[in-house]
Parts: C-alpha cells; structure tokens; sequence
C-alpha cells in the first residue's frame, strides 16, 4: 500500500546547478547533477504531494522519469536570478520549500554581449553577488511554510561536518538543513549519498545513506515529522 502521507501538500523543489554567462558561448557553472532534487520531487509526489521541481542546469536523463509524472510539474531555469524568480513565485504557494539547486553565489558583473576573443587578451572576470535565494524565501516565509534548506561541504571528519551543518542551520533560519559532506569523489554527480538531516537548533534529527531516493525518503520522513500535529 503506497504512503500518501504527503497528500494535499503543494512543495517547491529546486534542483541542479545555475549557469552564470561570461558571454554568449560561455558560463560559470558547477558539478551538480541535479539527482538529488529530482530524487525529492519524485518522492514526495509518490506520497501525494503536487510538486514544484524548478531544475537548473542537470545531467542528461535526470527528469526523465518526473517529467511523466503527474503530479510534478517542471520549470526550467538557468541563472539564479531566473531560479530565484521561479522559486519566489512557486513558495507563494507552498506548504514545503526545499532549495536543493547548487546556486552560484557569484555571477559575472558585465556580460559581454559578443564573444570574448582571444586577440583581446587575457580576460578580466569581475564578479558580484547573487542573492542568497533560501534567506530570501525564509524572510518571506508563509505562516505554517516548512523550509528546507541543504548544505554540501567539505569536511575532514564526521565531528568536523556536524559541527559546520549545526552553524549553519541555526543561521540560516531554516527548519531542516541537510547536510552532505562533498569532495572530489563524493556527493555532486554521483548516485549515492550520505546526509545529516538537522533542525533549526542544528540538533541532527536523522540521517540517511545510500541513493539519493533514500535519501529523499529520509527528508521526508523527518519534514512530516516536523508537520504532525503534537
Ligand atoms: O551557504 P550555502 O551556500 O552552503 O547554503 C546552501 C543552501 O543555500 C542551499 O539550500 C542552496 O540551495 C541555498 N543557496 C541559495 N542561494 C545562494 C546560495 C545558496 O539559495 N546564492
């Protein structure tokens, strides 16, 4: 019998990597897969929920399957000012926001309209701030609004991550914070994955390895926890 546990709930999802221009050819971008937030989508839907899965940049065949699934409805974005827009209007009617989306926290200052040549020398990058999108939805938090915020880090040692995810958590003002220790063989483009799921306080209130739709079941879990009347 299939859990329905997340019936009646709307949740927004962001997945997938933003892509900066430089000029019209070429970006900033990052190694996410996207799998994670897609994993999430996929998960709540099959628990009833109607999703909201705004996907930037993602590897080949990561939407495949939630792009036929009924109760997911997918917008594309690329720059995070564009995934900002999506999620901003998607959380205006959300009962659940997770931000899963690998945001670049930088974007270049002047795109060049023309692409850069190489006869005009080494180019100069100047860089300016994206807004941090999740302070953004937090501020703007609905009453009731559960939000869900993710953290990939590089850590030396499981007391080492715990200790940055608790900081983390208690500034951000989410009510979740997943965290996922990342380096060069783990985390981004791979299948698997290993998280600490924490709560405001920063107190871990579950943990989950294995695929990334266990992992997403996991959160899950923990979001409906945090929701059930007591
Ligand atoms: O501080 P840090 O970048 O590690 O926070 C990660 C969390 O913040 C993720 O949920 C990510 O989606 C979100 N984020 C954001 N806007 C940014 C950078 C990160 O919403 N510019």
């Amino acid at each position: 019998v299939p859990r329905v546990d997340l019936a009646d709930l709307r949740v927004a999802v962001s997945t997938g990597g933003t892509r900066e221009p430089i000029d019209p050819v070429r970006y900033l971008g990052n190694r996410s897969s996207g799998r994670q937030g897609a994993a999430l989508a996929l998960d709540a839907a099959g628990r009833g929920a109607e999703v909201t899965l705004v996907a930037a940049h993602v590897d080949d065949g990561v939407l495949t399957e939630a792009s036929t699934h009924p109760r997911v409805q997918i917008v594309r974005v690329s720059t995070a000012a564009e995934l900002e827009a999506a999620m901003t209007d998607a959380a205006a009617t959300a009962d659940v926001v997770a931000m899963v989306a690998a945001v670049a926290d930088y974007r270049v200052a002047a795109v060049s309209h023309t692409k850069l040549r190489k006869e005009d020398g080494v180019p100069r990058l100047e860089l300016t701030t994206n807004p941090d999108i999740l302070a953004g939805l937090v501020a703007a938090r609905r009453p009731g609004q559960t939000i869900v915020g993710f953290a990939a880090e590089t850590a030396d040692s499981d007391a080492e991550l715990a200790d940055r995810g608790r900081r983390k958590a208690q500034r951000k003002g989410v009510d979740l914070l997943v965290v996922n220790r990342v380096g060069w063989e783990s985390g981004f483009e791979s299948p698997d994955n290993r998280v600490l799921i924490l709560d405001a306080a920063g107190d871990a209130v579950g943990e989950a390895s294995g695929t990334k739709r266990a992992v997403a079941t996991a959160v899950w879990d923990a979001v409906a926890a945090l929701r059930a009347p007591h």
